[in-house]
């Protein structure tokens, strides 16, 4: 079946307004440098959930009616999502931490090339758009730095609710008149799998029963706000996720919950500092495994009202982390915790099952002066007294953020080239890790 011929999309709008000018393509040389040392104290409020926020902008262009949503991340990926739901046509406006996103009529159901290349969450545009609009062209995104990460549960699923899909010159062509229920077992939990068939479903012919899905807390909050929009859904959470279509679904408002990956980020810079930190408006309750390997290094953590807080006084102590899907440990705290564990005296083991290259920063810590031996997917970390301060690259998102708290407890300067990994999943990181103390600055 060819494609649908959709005639080609007007050239890449401009950011929109109030966005970052240079645009997600940009990829400009910050560095950021640190002067390794000060104990973290003080209290930070944490942002919004990057990937929380990425699914729900997409779940705008499931209604025609206004999504209004707060606590949205100021990210570099968001800015992306906005820019690729511009060039669809829908609009937005954004004042202070709020977005209103507005999907009256969808002029382009397209994802070009030029920014799904920039970030690969823009496949979670498929499922909305398909179930919108009949119809959708999504640039398949390639792999990138930390593995191949197909999309193919994603294709099949759609394939299962009906979808024609075609993949051809490097997109997926899908049409659909009107998706309808399946029964859909994943091969691999799949996290932005699940979201993407969750959003298809709430507007298919039937019912969709999504078995074993992906129980991550980012895959909750979509479903709240689907269901805030009119989607019958029962299940998200578990691995058993129900959904009964419905004709339309209407505007909602919605809050996006915390960021479970930034709480964790700043809870294991707070642990290797020795210092002592209070990460306000935090996801607690969907960092149980984070805590346990925090309290397991010799952190003590401290859950209030909301809050997290962080400290350590006396020596760490060596953890092993295994990566599993929610509830087990996040691939995404690895790299952070990693770093945190080259300064533990004795031997820790971090092994990682989800993505099949997830250990480029190894040899970056390796630089800083940490001693770690890759075997296959572990890698073993002797603790060394300290770390020497160096110049190193960034090479993705959460690398980045272990090459960061391992230059706050280097001795000496450390330099971090390519800190656009960063900026795609932190809000100023270093402002908010300056308010507690630490000696960064960026450099443009
Ligand atoms: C989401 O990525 C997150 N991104 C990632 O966070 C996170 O690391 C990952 O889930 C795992 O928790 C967003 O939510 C936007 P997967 P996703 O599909 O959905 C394989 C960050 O740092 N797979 O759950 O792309 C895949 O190769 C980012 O914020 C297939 O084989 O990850 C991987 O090995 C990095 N076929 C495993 O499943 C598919 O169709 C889990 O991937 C899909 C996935």
């Amino acid at each position: 079946m060819d494609a649908p011929d959709l005639a080609p999309p007007p050239a890449i709008a401009d950011a929109p307004p109030g966005a970052d000018r240079r645009g997600p393509h940009a990829l400009p040389m910050d560095k950021l440098v640190i002067e390794g040392g000060p104990r973290l104290a003080g209290a930070i409020a944490v942002s919004g959930a990057k990937n929380a926020a990425l699914p729900i902008l997409c779940a705008s262009l499931l209604t025609a009616e206004p999504l209004r949503l707060s606590n949205v991340p100021r990210l570099n990926d968001v800015r992306t999502m906005r820019t690729l739901l511009a060039q669809m046509g829908v609009a937005h406006d954004a004042t202070g931490g709020a977005l209103a996103l507005c999907a009256a009529h969808i002029d382009w159901p397209l994802a070009p090339y030029e920014l799904v290349k920039t970030m690969r969450a823009s496949i979670l545009a498929l499922g909305p758009l398909l179930a919108r609009c009949g119809e959708a062209r999504v640039s398949l995104p390639g792999g990138c730095a930390i593995g191949l990460r197909p999309v193919d549960q994603h294709v099949k699923g759609l394939a299962a609710m009906g979808a024609e899909i075609d993949l051809e010159h490097g997109y997926i062509a899908a049409r659909a008149r009107r998706l309808r229920g399946a029964r859909y077992v994943f091969d691999v939990v799949t996290v932005t799998g699940t979201e993407n068939l969750m959003m298809a479903a709430t507007l298919a012919e039937g019912t969709t029963v999504l078995e074993n899905a992906a129980r991550e807390p980012e895959v909750v909050d979509l479903a709240r706000c689907l269901v805030a929009m009119g989607a019958r859904i029962v299940g998200a959470g578990t691995d058993r996720i129900a959904i009964d279509g419905v004709d339309a679904l209407h505007g909602a408002t919605h809050a996006i919950m915390p960021d479970r990956i930034e709480t964790g980020t700043f809870a294991a810079a707070a642990a290797a500092t020795g210092g002592d930190v209070v990460l306000e408006g935090a996801g607690a309750d969907a960092l149980d495994a984070v805590i346990d390997k925090l309290r397991e290094s010799g952190a003590s953590v401290d859950v209030r009202d909301g809050a997290l807080r962080v400290r350590r006084d006396g020596p760490l102590a060596p953890f092993n982390v295994r990566t599993a899907p929610f509830p087990g440990f996040p691939t995404d705290m690895q790299a952070q915790m990693m770093a945190l564990a080259t300064v533990a005296p004795g031997t820790s083991v971090i092994t990682e099952t989800i993505f099949e290259n997830r250990m480029m920063h190894v040899q970056e810590l390796k630089r800083l002066g940490a001693d770690i031996e890759v075997e296959g997917n572990a890698a073993i970390v002797r603790g060394v007294p300290r770390l020497a301060g160096a110049t190193v690259m960034a090479t993705d998102l959460r690398a980045s953020a272990g090459l960061v708290i391992a230059g706050l407890i280097a001795d000496g300067e450390t330099t971090i080239d390519r800190i656009y990994h960063l900026d795609r999943g932190y809000e100023r990181i270093e402002d908010k890790l300056g308010a507690l103390g630490a000696r960064i600055r960026r450099v443009r």
